[in-house]
């Protein structure tokens, strides 16, 4: 499965976006990771469709929009129309997962569920013939830079395991929180594929830490 490299936008400098975008694209990233909060599910207040729009218009970068907020249906047509190619919804948030990931896929968006670091791994197995990606937080959703939350790899371990067992090769396996260049390669052995980086990215040289995130998986 393909390695993919998604850059937070949280962690850059909002008064350039476009300029950081170019950047994501000249380093070979391969989303945008775009992450919406709602100060209710998670106690921070971030950006949503209204940003998504413009962003979509001005990259070629697939958009994927992990919703750290309750009663995310009422929101997905908007992300849907605004561009998002990608959107994970947490199962702690969202009481009727499987009629969400269907409205999701109705837009032809790729579906997924976020998981927080210890929400039990059975959600995952039981929505995960619906989904096209599971996300694992492997921080508490709402901030960036904080510290990796080590539970992870036994997690992605099992998830993998399961999906590979129960003809589920094909759903990816997203990791966010904590990834930098010199842990990514054990979480790819873990059984992730998609490497969400916020600070580990835009500290520094943006454009060489892609790069540098790209070589430390290959
Ligand atoms: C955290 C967000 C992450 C965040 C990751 O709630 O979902 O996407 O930007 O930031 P880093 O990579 O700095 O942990
Ligand atoms: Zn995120």
């Amino acid at each position: 499965m393909k390695n993919k490299i998604a850059p937070s936008l949280l962690s850059a400098n909002f008064a350039n976006l476009e300029l950081e975008i170019k950047r994501c694209e000249e380093a070979g990233a391969d989303l945008i990771h775009f992450d919406v909060m709602d100060g209710h599910f998670v106690p921070n207040i971030t950006i949503g469709p209204l940003l998504v729009d413009p962003i979509s218009r001005l990259t070629k970068l697939d958009i994927d929009c992990h919703l750290m907020i309750t009663e995310p249906d009422r929101y997905i047509e908007n992300f849907a129309l605004a561009g998002a190619k990608m959107l994970s919804v947490h199962v702690e948030a969202v009481p009727h997962l499987h009629r969400t990931l269907a409205y999701i896929k109705s837009f032809n968006v790729k579906a997924g569920i976020a998981l927080n670091p210890i929400t039990p791994l059975c959600f995952a197995f039981e929505a995960a013939e619906y989904c096209d990606f599971i996300l694992l937080m492997s921080v508490n959703p709402g901030f960036a830079a904080q510290s990796f939350i080590d539970s992870f790899h036994k997690r992605a371990r099992a998830l993998r395991k399961f999906l590979d067992e129960n003809n589920l090769s094909h759903v990816e396996i997203e990791v966010d929180g904590g990834v930098k260049i010199d842990n990514v390669k054990e979480m790819a052995d873990s059984g992730a594929n998609i490497f969400v980086s916020g600070s580990g990215l835009f500290s520094g040289d943006l454009v060489q830490n892609i790069r540098a995130m790209r070589e430390a998986l290959s």
